[in-house]
């Protein structure tokens, strides 16, 4: 895996930071984007110790202009890349009885339509030199719908969705596209669920898990394991079992956030 490039979105914590840290440790270069300027310069400052190459290329992926600009500097900067990571992304519970607009665009511009906004100039560029590789995170919440994730849900089942249908259209044009599906991993992003969550792995696990994934042409990248094909089955179950399941834990009053 060595002297390979990649860009890393959603890199300034959680998993898409430890993605980063492992893979310049291996000797990846990484250029690395999120909105937070200080996060991402901590990171860089990180890589010193860690023998390896970090950049930061601040980025807001809701804006498109700015995601083909980006991606244009970083491989204006260092070269064509081998891999994209599309990790970014945000999650708020919502309530369904009180759905509205504003909590769900929150959620489609940043994990559907900023994803989107990234995939389009990388894709333009890998198909051109018939090479590259692309993972999307996405969530074990896009497998089906689950209570207080109609937003959330609704986004990264729609990144599988995507991920699934450009496969084998890439696939014909040299460029591989995968799709990463993580169940419960402790970050600043679950630190804020307010119950016990089965099967939660540590940071460094799920990352490690990522990197591993990426030197395979895998469709899926899922972990954990255990956890993921549980939920894999729930797929299978007819309507009346599967409501009859999650029903047991829609959230009582107040148990939302
Ligand atoms: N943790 C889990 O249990 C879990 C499970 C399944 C899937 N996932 C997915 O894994 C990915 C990473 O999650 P995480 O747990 O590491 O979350 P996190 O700790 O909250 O990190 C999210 C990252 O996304 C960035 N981001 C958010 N909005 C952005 C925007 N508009 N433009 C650019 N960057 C943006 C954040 O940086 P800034 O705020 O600085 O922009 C941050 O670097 C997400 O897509 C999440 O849905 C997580």
């Amino acid at each position: 895996m060595a002297e390979k490039k990649i860009w890393i979105t959603g890199a300034s914590r959680g998993i898409g930071a430890e993605v980063a840290r492992q893979l310049a440790r291996a000797g990846w270069t990484v250029a690395v984007s999120a909105r937070s300027d200080d996060e991402l310069a901590e990171l860089v400052g990180e890589a010193n110790a860690l023998n390896g190459e970090i950049h930061a290329y601040p980025l807001d992926i809701t804006d498109a202009e700015a995601c083909v600009r980006v991606f244009a500097d970083i491989e204006g900067a260092h070269g064509p890349l081998d891999t994209v990571l599309l990790n970014a992304g945000t999650h708020e519970p919502i309530d369904g009885t009180a759905f509205s607009v504003e909590p769900v665009r929150k959620l489609v511009e940043i994990n559907l339509m900023g994803t989107v906004h990234c995939l389009a100039p990388v894709i333009e560029r890998f198909v051109a030199r018939t090479s590259g590789k692309i993972a999307v995170v996405s969530s074990v919440a896009g497998y089906r719908g689950l209570p207080t994730s109609s937003g959330y849900g609704a986004t990264k089942a729609g990144l599988i969705n995507m991920c699934e249908a450009l496969r084998p259209e890439l696939e014909m044009a040299g460029v591989t596209i995968c799709c990463v599906t993580p169940g419960f991993v402790r970050t600043p992003l679950t630190d804020k669920n307010p119950f016990p969550m089965p099967f939660l792995m540590e940071v460094e696990d799920a990352a490690a898990r990522i990197v591993r994934g990426l030197e395979r042409d895998a469709f899926e990248i899922t972990f954990p394991r255990r956890f993921t094909y549980m939920l894999k089955v729930l797929r299978m179950l007819p309507y009346a079992l599967y409501f009859a399941l999650t029903r047991r834990i829609v959230p009582k009053d107040g148990e939302t956030s």
